[in-house]
């Protein structure tokens, strides 16, 4: 369905929960996180209920998200189910690919498409650093794993940090020269953890990209993917730019979010949220209001670079990237 700014809202990003095995810095409190009680978060089968009214208003594009959506009980299940609504066009999952040497092969079967693995570095000890514990050789094989089935195209997410991951680029981009993947960059943004980092932490991605400078701009087809996307001369991946601080892409964006504590949140950069696990557990016929409504709301552009930002106070393990 259309939101008040005229765009066509086709795309459902739902986090399925808030735990992950890994504890990223920029993404979760050292300390770790309090687990919610067991009510607070959206049953599988509540998820499905929103997921099926939200194709019914034209959603066909679902992306399953975290915290890590792999740590979550029941998720073969879970997918299969919604691989099976009709209207769905696109089924994809965010995770940091611990668990897909275990998973990827079930996640094909049950109609998974297609994978983006969230990775910073490819230096063992950083990724340790960052992650406060990974491990980097985990991930490989999980990327190999969802290469080997099938889960195409797979796409890796590197936020890039000032004086952590920056040196890594040109490492990054290399992976594109023989492997049908997709590298991309993502600016940091001043969300949760990160709201408080220093300035310099923060790279525009237009530095990054002017460090390479035999990128070849190239379209995907896709004018609602935040990233612009460029490829090496002889390259057979992908490397893709994700600007959400220096040009925002709110005129094309089309989504919306789910959170695992049953929120809608109409925009990412946006501290509005819409609850609707009240209406999903005792009066299941606001529940297509309550979306619509939501829907309605989305603001028609974020307000990051405006003097008055408010800051994003939930972390971004609560809201799915
Ligand atoms: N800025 C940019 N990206 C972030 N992610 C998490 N926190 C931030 C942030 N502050 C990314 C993760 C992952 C996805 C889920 O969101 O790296 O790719
Ligand atoms: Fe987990 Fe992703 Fe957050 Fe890292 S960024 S702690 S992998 S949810």
């Amino acid at each position: 369905m259309k939101d008040a700014s005229g765009r066509n809202i086709n795309y459902l990003r739902i986090s399925i929960t808030d735990l992950c095995n890994l504890r990223c810095m920029y993404c979760m409190p050292q300390d770790g996180i309090e687990k919610k009680h067991h009510r607070e978060i959206l049953s599988l089968e509540e998820i499905y209920e929103v997921t099926k009214i939200a194709v019914d208003l034209g959603v066909d594009k679902v992306r399953i998200t975290g915290g890590e959506p792999l740590v979550r009980n029941g998720i073969i299940k879970f997918i299969e189910s919604i691989a099976q609504l009709e209207g769905i066009r696109d089924l994809a999952m965010t995770t940091n690919g611990l668990l897909l040497k275990e998973y990827a092969q079930e996640l094909k079967n049950a109609g998974l498409d297609r994978v983006n693995i969230s990775l910073d570095t490819l230096k063992d000890e950083k990724y340790k650093e960052i992650t406060r514990g990974g491990n980097l050789k985990t991930v490989l094989e999980g990327i190999e794993a969802a290469k080997k089935v099938g889960l195409n195209p797979i796409k890796i997410n590197t936020v890039i940090i000032g004086n952590f991951n920056d040196d890594e680029v040109e490492d990054f981009v290399g992976l594109t020269l023989k492997e049908n993947i997709e590298v991309r960059f993502i600016e940091l943004m001043p969300i949760g953890q990160a709201s408080t980092w220093t300035k310099n932490k923060f790279i525009s991605n237009s530095i990054i990209k002017d460090r390479i400078s035999e990128l070849m701009p190239i379209y995907d087809g896709d004018r609602h993917s935040p990233a612009k996307y460029y490829k090496l001369p002889d390259g057979v991946g992908k490397i893709g730019f994700i600007n959400p601080i220096s040009s925002h892409f709110c005129k094309y964006c089309n989504r919306i979010r789910l959170t695992a504590d049953g929120r809608l949140k109409p925009c990412l950069h946006s501290n509005q949220e819409i609850d609707i696990k009240t209406a999903l557990r005792h009066n299941i016929g606001d529940l297509r209001k309550l979306l619509e409504e939501a829907i309605l709301s989305k603001p028609s552009q974020h307000t990051l670079n405006d003097l008055d930002h408010e800051p994003i106070v939930r972390d971004m393990y609560r809201i799915g990237g």
